[in-house]
């Protein structure tokens, strides 16, 4: 029987098959139920720094800095550390009741203070830390540069503040999307999560709301980070987790022949529950078996682009009639 164990970020994993933040990992029950389907890790719901300081702003409100210091330090620092001991608790608890890797996940859009506990996130047993990082460039007077400058800053920060190793979940929204990676790369991030696949608005035609769109992804949506593992596992020296679409072990296995390391489930656990993760294993360990592998490096980024006998089909951009026979 093949063998489906491998290794993320210098982690020993079981199986590649990584349960994704999400609210199916908010809990020390959710993460174990995930544990005895096979993950072969979890990313725990992230800890978002903007509701950190939304609330700490929140519960200081009204109140006069001045002629209230005390009660002002009191509220601000009450309810950012509530948010916090409570994310730390989870992470030690979890730590405690399952035996596979526990990724802890910060959402963060500067590297200002919350950078300032990220030692926490190690004191308390993290195994790694995932942060996901996005800035919707909406503002004008911002040039691309300014808006990578952010992202670089905290990886500098971050990697000063923790030993353990750190993966940056991104989106694809960047002007020269290779370069920013390589330099996230560059500054020793540990891996690369792509992509992350975010809330969507919408709008509702007959009651002329916003709305939003399918909070699930479909198994199409596969095809964008799919591309950009396979064009840049062979080029950036740094671990690749594929995220978006993969919803069965098809989407596993591809991602692996792209250069994925480990391969993160979201919407299909919400779908079909944990045991999904249970079936994905044995179906890739099988077809392990029919094509003769018995460890996941033998065919590990075999089809990135530098290893293909067609690398040109991973650039391809436009539709072309000799290319999808459709004119
Ligand atoms: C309900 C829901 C909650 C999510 N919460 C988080 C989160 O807290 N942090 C995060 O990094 N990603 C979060 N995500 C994104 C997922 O981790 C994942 O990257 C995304 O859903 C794409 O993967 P999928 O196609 O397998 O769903 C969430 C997704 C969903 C659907």
């Amino acid at each position: 029987m093949a063998e489906i164990k491998t290794k993320y970020m210098g982690i020993d994993l079981n199986s590649p098959v990584i349960a994704a933040s999400s609210g199916l990992t908010s809990s020390v029950d959710k993460v174990k139920k995930l544990e005895d389907a096979g993950a072969g890790a979890v990313v725990l719901k992230s800890l978002f720094e903007e509701q950190i300081l939304y609330d700490s702003t929140k519960m200081t409100e009204g109140l006069n800095a001045d002629i209230h210091a005390d009660a002002f330090d009191f509220f601000s620092g009450m309810s950012s550390n509530y948010f916090l001991d409570e994310y730390l608790g989870l992470v030690e608890d979890c730590k405690k009741a399952v035996d596979i890797p526990v990724i802890a996940s910060v959402n963060c859009v500067t590297d200002g203070a919350w950078l300032k506990y990220a030692e926490r996130f190690e004191n308390v047993g993290a195994d790694a830390l995932e942060l996901n990082v996005f800035h919707l460039p909406v503002n004008k007077k911002m040039s691309s540069e300014d808006y990578e400058k952010i992202y670089y800053n905290i990886a500098k920060e971050i990697k000063r503040k923790v030993k353990i190793p750190v993966a940056f979940k991104v989106s694809p929204h960047f002007t020269s999307l290779s370069r920013v990676l390589e330099n996230l790369a560059d500054l020793n991030i540990d891996a690369l999560v792509l992509f992350n696949r975010f809330y969507r608005p919408d709008i509702d035609i007959n009651k002329l709301k916003i709305t939003h769109a399918p909070i699930y992804s479909a198994p199409e949506e596969i095809s964008l980070a799919l591309q950009w593992i396979s064009l840049l596992s062979g080029e950036i020296e740094i671990d690749f987790a594929a995220t978006t679409g993969v919803h069965d072990s098809e989407g596993v296995i591809k991602q692996l022949l792209a250069g994925a390391k480990a391969v993160q489930l979201c919407s299909a656990l919400y779908k079909s529950g944990p045991e999904v993760i249970t079936k994905i294993n044995d179906e890739l360990s099988a077809w392990m078996d029919s094509k003769n592998y018995s460890t996941i490096s033998e065919f590990n980024g075999m089809l990135c682009q530098e290893e293909s006998e067609n690398p040109e089909a991973y650039e391809r951009t436009q539709y072309m009639k000799a290319a999808v026979g459709i004119s």
